[in-house]
């Protein structure tokens, strides 16, 4: 654990933002080279548990190999990577803001055109990591990894559970309620699972409720009627944008460029 006003190479931590399942955040400050406001994610590789100090030790992984490669406006900039024989830290841009699930936990269900906004934001930035030539996958979009700044953007951030294409894994990783049909049943991870994923996102801002666990979770998937239900108030193309987004069939899903620009397009002609 790091103390306020400690040095970390080129940084100093000023307070703690909060405890993730497996990693610790910090906000700091480079001291060299300007005083950008940085997060500093700690992950303790020290467990007793077996599988869980593996677990973080593939995140920190993820990260380390697909952070550096990152650049764009919806992605928290890169800085560093420390690591040490105990310790491993992720060091990139501090974004002002708040996660989207405490924004709604705290401020209440978010309006049509806001929710627009924000998953354009995300949709953008997972077609930059899916149209990549070397493509990368989330595979954990949900609330707690969208930071939404004060005025209004989205930043998409935490690529713990990320993986190339190119490595062509197959496990059942992700968080229940927003994992992906094909993910939980065979462990196929795709572009189309973030698709997904953000769909149920939309669904969390507008409802202000979590995703039901696993197996009702797969029924309300196909369960139209229901969807419609809690999308009531909601402009009827967006509900169709949503319902795309949450096709069971992964192949019936908008790639995230189209996705981006139907967004953008309803966004538009919601607030012209
Ligand atoms: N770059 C950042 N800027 C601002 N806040 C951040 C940043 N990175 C993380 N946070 C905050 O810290 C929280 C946890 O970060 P992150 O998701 O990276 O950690 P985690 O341990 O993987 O969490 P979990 O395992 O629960 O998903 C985020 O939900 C967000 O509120
Ligand atoms: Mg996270």
């Amino acid at each position: 654990m790091l103390k306020n006003g400690e040095r970390l190479g080129r940084y100093v931590v000023e307070s703690r933002v909060g405890k993730g399942a497996s990693a610790r955040v910090y906000q700091g400050r480079a001291v060299t080279g300007g005083s950008a406001r940085v997060s500093i994610k700690e992950y303790d590789f020290y467990d007793r548990d077996v599988s869980r100090r593996s677990l973080r030790k593939r995140s920190f992984e993820a990260e380390k190999r697909a952070m550096p490669l990152m650049d764009h406006a919806n992605l928290p900039r890169f800085y560093d990577i420390i690591e040490t024989d105990r310790k491993g830290y992720v060091i990139v841009e501090y974004v002002d803001g708040i996660n989207l699930r405490s924004h709604v936990d705290r401020e209440g269900r978010v309006s049509e055109p806001q929710l627009l906004f924000v998953t354009h934001d995300v949709s953008q930035a997972l077609a930059y990591l899916h149209e990549r030539p070397d493509p990368l996958v989330h595979a954990d979009v949900k609330p707690d990894n969208i930071v939404v700044t004060p005025d209004g953007r989205a930043i998409l951030i935490d690529l713990g559970l990320s993986r190339f294409l190119s490595d062509g894994l197959t496990e059942k990783v992700g968080t229940i309620g927003y994992i992906s049909c094909e993910t939980i049943s065979s462990g196929d991870i795709g572009p189309y699972s973030d698709i997904y994923s953000l769909g149920w996102v939309f669904h969390f801002g507008y409802t202000g409720r979590r995703p039901l666990t696993a197996p009702a979770h797969w029924k309300r998937d196909a369960d139209r009627q229901g969807l419609d239900r809690d999308l009531d108030g909601i402009s009827g193309e967006s509900i169709e944008l949503v319902r795309s987004c949450v096709d069971s069939d992964p192949f019936k899903r908008p790639s995230a460029v189209e996705l981006a620009n139907k967004l953008k397009h309803r966004y538009e002609k919601l607030t012209n």
